[in-house]
This record gives C-alpha cells, structure tokens and sequence, in this order.
C-alpha cells in the first residue's frame, strides 16, 4: 500500500479480550423466509460456529447455501417479514458477558452495529448511495456510532480513507460513489465498517466482483489491517484460493448446514465430507496436469463416497440433504432432523447422519480458538539478518 499518512495516528490499543474466549458464537441458528403460498424456505438449519478475537474463520459453500443470512442474523439485519428466527442463539462476548444478539433491541442492536461489528456486504455499489458524497456515507457511518461531532467526524473518515489506501482523502470524500471504480469503492465500504474500530468484520465476499489483482490488494489490506486493530473476521467467499492465504479456521456450509469444521490446515490435508473433497478435487492442482478436472458433482454423486467416513468408527455416514435416510437411522426428537455435527476426530467436525453409531455422542459445538500466528509449528525460523 502505497498511502500517506495525513495525521499521526493512534498507536493501536493492545486487544483486551481474552484470546481464549468466544467473540461470537453461533449456536443452533435456523432462519427461514416466507415464501409466498409455497413451504417456507429453509435458509440456515442448525448452524454452528465460533469466531474468537484476532481470528479469520473462512466461511465457504455454494450460492444459497446460509453463508450471507447467519453473517446478516447476528447484526438483525435479515428483513422480517419475510424472514423470521426459527431458533438458537447468536452470543456476543465482546463486552465481557455473553449477551444474545438475537434477543437486543433496535437500539441496543444499533450500538453492537459499528461499533462491535461491522460488515462489508457483497455488493458494494446495493449499499452505497448514488446521490450521497463518499464522505458524507463515512461521516454518517461515524456520527451513528461515535461521540463526536462533525469536524472530528471528517478527519476520522479522511483517515479512514487514508487507511484503505484511497488517496488524496481529503479531494475524494467529496467525489460519488459512480466517480469511483470498482475495487475504490470497495474500499469505501471497507473504510466504513472500519472508521468505528469494530472487534469482528463480517466480510461476505468482499472481492468477488473485482479482478484478481485488485482482489488480491484488498485482501492484503484487510489482513494488514486486523493485524494492526486485533479485528476478527469472518471471510465469506467462494474461493478456496482466497481460504487458504487467508482463514485460520474454515467453516463448509451446504443447504444452512455446516457440513465440515476444521483449521485451515487440518481441511486442506485432510478433508473427509464428500462435499468438501469434491470442492478440492475440482480445483487444478500445479502439479498435476489434467485433461479434464473432476467436478464437485461427480464426487456428491457418487453413492460410494458416502457409504464411510474415512477415518470415523463404522456407522459414522456423511450427511447429504438428497439422499435417503440411512437404515440404521436413530430416532430423534431434535429440531435439526436426522443431521448432527460430530466432532469426528479431535477439532475437526463433519456433518454426519444420526445413526445408531452417532446415538448417544455428546459433540462439542464447534469451537477452536487456532490461530495461525499464535502457531509454533507455522512460525518461519528466525534468522540473524
Ligand atoms: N430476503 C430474502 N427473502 C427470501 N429468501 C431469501 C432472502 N434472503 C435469502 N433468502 C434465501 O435464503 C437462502 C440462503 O441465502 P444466502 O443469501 O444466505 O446465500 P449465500 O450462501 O450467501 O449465497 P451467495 O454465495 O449466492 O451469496 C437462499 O435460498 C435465498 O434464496
Ligand atoms: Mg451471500
């Protein structure tokens, strides 16, 4: 980045929570939305996940799949009617305590909103508005949540534009949203959800619509600048690219399920969803020079991929929305059915079938506080120049 500073900055505060405690946690989240006079549609079904401070888990999975309404459930932000909370909770622990996002008030919501979390939505242009300035969006971003007044407000948005390498801050905050391109307002919208200094940013698809060099530079900038605020993020993309330079903790959704749960690391090197190898198996590999690459269907569609789970005890059988229950199908009164996320070997979750086998497994939600740079084993030698 090439951006001069046009003010002393702040020195970043020390984080002061508690590394090892829960930002977020998304617990047993359903959300449906009315569908005129069909069934309603069931876009989040059971979701579970945790985001802990200064952590990126990487949330993936096909369009449609739950990954925008859990981010938009936890800031209330899913239209209602025609969605609606079907149950679970979205627990907060920002503030000390854990509190139930989904329980807060407009008003209390209003204060989470910024100033905890913040978003960045996967249509910057939708969330701009043409016929305000850039800066006057900042500025109302940043008189929403802060205790200031007007002439502060400005110079906290200049230097918010400043951070996210816009430059010139001080001319552009008088420009249009239609006078910036793409990958610029992109970072305006970055330069909100950031101006308030929140503990987590809910990035959902932040470069999709941009080209990959411009892509590659937001998320630089990103990365750089959770580094200097402590931020959390949870990194919303279809991109495994993007998940591997990026996530500590990923997170694989399919139908609203969470359908595998691992560290980055551990995914990669072992994934065991038959979903989650055939999103491997369809990416090319520089090594290997193939005629054709296998697509993800020709994995999900395999009857063979889901007789075993590779590695589990017997019995332990891949969820899968389109296929029949399994025979061996334990009873269950639970309000997510015949799935359940089962901690299969130590932190490394995968949606499985209630079968006998699973019968009686007490799983652990998902929960895993790694962080690649708090990692012995990932840290590069230190050398002496
Ligand atoms: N406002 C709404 N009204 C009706 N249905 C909705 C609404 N918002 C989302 N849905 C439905 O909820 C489901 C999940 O949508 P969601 O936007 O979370 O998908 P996604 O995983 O973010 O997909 P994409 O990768 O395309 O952004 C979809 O079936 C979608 O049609
Ligand atoms: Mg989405």
């Amino acid at each position: 980045m090439t951006a001069t500073t046009t003010h002393p900055k702040p020195a970043p505060t020390p984080s002061k929570l508690d590394p090892k405690r829960a930002l977020m946690r998304v617990d047993n989240l359903a959300v449906s939305f009315d569908n005129g006079s069909g069934p309603r549609i069931q876009a989040v079904d059971g979701v579970r996940m945790s985001v802990y401070p200064r952590q990126t888990l990487a949330v993936v999975g096909e369009s449609g799949c739950g990954k925008s309404v859990t981010a938009m459930s936890s800031m209330q932000l899913v239209p209602r009617p025609p969605g609606r909370f079907d149950r679970g909770r979205i627990m907060w622990g920002g503030q000390g305590v854990d509190i139930d996002l989904l329980t807060l008030t407009e008003q209390q919501m209003r204060q989470i909103r910024g100033n905890d979390i913040a978003m960045i939505f996967q249509e910057p242009m939708t969330s701009l508005n043409p016929v305000y300035t850039i800066g006057d969006q900042i500025i109302e971003a940043i008189l929403l949540h802060q205790n200031v007044n007007v002439n502060e407000a400005v110079e906290i948005a200049v230097e918010a534009m400043n951070d996210v390498g816009i430059p010139e801050p001080r001319e552009r905050i008088k420009a249009y949203p239609h006078q910036f391109s793409g990958g610029m307002r992109q970072r305006v919208m970055i330069a909100m959800a950031l101006a308030c200094q929140p503990k987590l940013l809910l990035a959902d698809e932040p470069t999709t619509a941009l080209d990959v060099t411009i892509q590659a530079q937001i998320l630089e900038l990103l990365r750089d600048l959770q580094t200097q605020r402590d931020m959390a993020m949870m990194l919303i993309t279809h991109d495994l690219g993007v998940v591997a330079e990026n996530a500590d903790v990923v997170c694989v959704m399919y139908a609203g399920r969470v359908v595998e749960y691992a560290n980055v690391f551990e995914l990669f090197s072992n994934p065991m969803h038959p979903y989650t190898r055939g999103l491997f198996a369809s990416i090319p590999k520089m090594h290997q020079r193939l005629d054709r690459l296998v697509t993800i269907t020709e994995v999900t569609e395999n009857p063979k991929e889901f007789e075993k789970l590779p590695g589990a005890q017997e019995g332990v059988r891949p969820w899968w929305p389109w296929h029949d229950p399994p025979k061996d199908l334990a009873p269950s009164d639970e309000p997510a059915g015949d799935y359940y996320l089962q901690e299969v070997k130590p932190n490394h979750w995968v949606g499985v079938w209630r079968t006998e086998a699973v019968e009686g497994h007490k799983s652990r939600a998902p929960d895993l506080d790694y962080r690649i740079v708090d990692d012995p084993s990932r840290q590069k030698p230190q050398t002496d120049a």
